[in-house]
């Protein structure tokens, strides 16, 4: 429909008097957008706010109050800390995005959501360097497999940007005491399309509950916990880029998971083994590994801007 069609001059001429007539007037006010899709979405979102409001009718306070809390939410975000991304992942919404945008119903490796926590500019890992910058107690963990198309063979040149949590549950972002850019690297697929990482088993670990969005769960008696995982983003050229996360842990706390990021398809099955491999000489028992292959499909490679750009210099959990 024409944007000028949407405009009726009895609302715009309109002075308001009464409840009922805020929404059709806001709607119409906007009705001149030019860009059609901001346009799409502002007349959706301003409905649905108003139809929220119109249900909970919310006192002068608990506006007040919710003000409030989306501007902690940028008042607590900085260059080591996300606290936007990480409200929009304890509602819930960065997952229902996730899922509209990536089915995986070609085949491919479901995703998973990015997080707060990644960086971007990692260093380059060779086949089978550790990730381990600075001393990093933990059992010894290989991580390792292929990146391959829809059509099941190798992607040579395919980029995997790897990151986690130590296990003390901190990403070196959030702890002083780790190297900047420990358990980060990035790996470049030969033309067999295989990667391999050298680190430390990832554990679960709590969300930063310190900004608003820890007050939130805390009203809501929520646990902050995620299952162990490690993140990745597989890109290639002539490929859609994918963002995900490998889950290592159990299905208690998967279906647990407080960012609701845990996904059945990307749960990697993870081996301890006790006693010495010929395959792992130099590593010490008990240590484990897991193989998990990435299927990407074809597409256009695009790329997340990092929501942190650097290391905290204080001592905080975020
Ligand atoms: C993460 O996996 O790094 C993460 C994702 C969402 C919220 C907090 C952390
Ligand atoms: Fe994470």
């Amino acid at each position: 429909m024409d944007k000028q069609e949407l405009q009726d001059p009895a609302l715009t001429n309109l002075i308001i008097s009464r409840e009922d007539q805020v929404t059709p007037k806001v709607l119409n006010a906007m009705a001149q957008t030019d860009d059609a899709r901001l346009r799409e979405i502002m007349a959706s979102l301003v409905r649905h706010i108003h139809a929220f409001i119109r249900e909970t009718r919310p006192t002068e306070k608990e506006f007040e109050t919710g003000l409030q809390w989306i501007t902690r939410l940028g008042q607590s975000t900085n260059e080591s800390h996300n606290e936007t991304v990480l409200a929009a992942d304890v509602l819930g919404i960065s997952t229902l995005i996730d899922l509209i945008n990536n089915d995986g119903m070609q085949g491919e490796t479901m995703s998973a959501l990015l997080g707060p926590f990644y960086r971007g500019e990692s260093p380059v890992c060779k086949l089978g360097e550790t990730i381990a910058r600075s001393v990093t107690r933990g059992a010894e963990f290989f991580i390792k497999g292929r990146v391959t198309g829809l059509d099941g063979k190798p992607v040579e040149g395919a980029t995997l940007d790897i990151w986690q949590a130590s296990p003390d549950g901190l990403y070196e972002n959030q702890d002083p005491d780790q190297d900047d850019f420990n358990l980060r690297g990035v790996q470049l697929t030969g033309a067999d399309g295989c990667y391999e990482f050298h680190s430390v088993r990832p554990k679960g670990y709590p969300v930063p509950t310190f900004g608003p969005a820890g007050e939130l769960l805390k009203a809501q008696n929520r646990i902050p916990m995620r299952p162990a995982h490690v993140h990745f983003i597989v890109s290639a050229p002539g490929h859609k880029t994918l963002i995900t996360q490998i889950f290592t842990d159990d299905e208690q706390s998967m279906a647990m998971d407080v960012v609701f990021g845990a996904k059945r398809q990307i749960c990697g099955e993870l081996v301890e083994h006790t006693k010495p491999h010929a395959d792992y000489p130099k590593a010490q028992v008990p240590f484990y590994t897991c193989e998990y292959d990435f299927v990407l499909k074809p597409g256009t490679p695009t790329f997340p801007v990092p929501p942190i750009t650097g290391k905290t210099k204080a001592a905080h959990n975020g």
